[in-house]
């Protein structure tokens, strides 16, 4: 299996670009599948299933082209508005694919993880969403996040609460809050900022995607309904990243 050093090597060159220039951890907030659906004149889950289908692909086409994290925006804790068959429909589809993609994920050394929280979710996808996350733990390629009932305030919420118990335990003191210590704390423990943050649908906002972890992200919106996106789009928007200027509040140029 080819290392992510070789793979980025092969993606630097073919896109005109230099290593360093290529994101390491990128986050989609992906749009769209209702749109897409609704020119077509379909239902909205028809649009979702295709959705679904791009999932696959684009966790593929992050392997192929070297990158080590992919956080895709599933489910907020705020779609819980939706109406309930449109929920219900949605996840039936988790379930279905968190099942489907095994096969890709353990040939292509992919590892799972979720960000989120599990109140709410359904046990069976509960279930589907545990057994992947475990048979997949011991692979070390990409890292796959998953955003699913996901919520950047209550994320917050639940870290300052985790570090308050910490306080009262004797386990932290002041002095150790940090803003090591409060990443520590986040469901994204453990994962890189991301460096490229893309939405779909052309959507300029956040809604509540990784308030935190995206400080200094560069952002890039396409007009791309989400079950069109390809992965000439994510080379796009590779290619706009790399010509983005990150100062991270300094003078400097990279
Ligand atoms: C994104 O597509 C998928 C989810 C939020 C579950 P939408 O369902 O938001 O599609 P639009 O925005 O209505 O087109
Ligand atoms: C954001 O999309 C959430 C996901 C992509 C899962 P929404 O379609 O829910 O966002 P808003 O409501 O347009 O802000
Ligand atoms: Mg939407």
């Amino acid at each position: 299996m080819e290392t992510f050093d070789e793979k980025l090597g092969k993606t630097a060159e073919r896109l005109g670009i230099t290593i360093e220039q290529i994101p390491r951890h990128i986050a989609i907030i992906m749009d769209g599948n209702g749109r897409w659906a609704q020119n077509r004149k379909l239902p909205r889950l028809e649009g979702h299933r295709r959705g679904g289908k791009i999932v696959e692909k684009t966790a593929l086409d992050g392997v192929s082209l070297g990158i080590e994290s992919l956080t895709l925006y599933a489910f907020s804790t705020e779609n819980w508005k939706r109406p309930k068959a449109e929920i219900k429909g949605l996840m039936h589809l988790y379930s279905q694919y968190l099942v489907g993609i095994r096969p890709m994920m353990m040939k292509n050394n992919v590892r799972l993880v979720h960000i989120g929280t599990i109140e709410k979710l359904p046990d069976k996808l509960l279930r589907d969403l545990s057994e992947s996350i475990e048979m997949t733990a011991g692979n070390s390629g990409m890292v796959l996040a998953l955003a699913l009932n996901y919520g950047s305030r209550i994320e917050i919420v639940d870290a300052a609460k985790k570090i308050a118990q910490q306080y009262k335990d004797g386990k932290l003191s002041l002095e150790d809050i940090d803003e090591q210590c409060m990443s520590d704390n986040l469901y994204t423990a453990g994962l890189h900022d991301p460096d490229l943050l893309i939405r779909t649908a052309n959507e300029k906002r956040i809604s509540n995607f990784l308030l935190w972890q995206i400080s200094y992200s560069e952002f890039y919106v396409t007009e791309t309904y989400w079950p069109d996106f390809g992965k000439e789009d994510l080379e796009k928007a590779i290619v706009a990243y790399a010509n983005r200027a990150r100062r991270f509040g300094s003078i400097k140029t990279k």
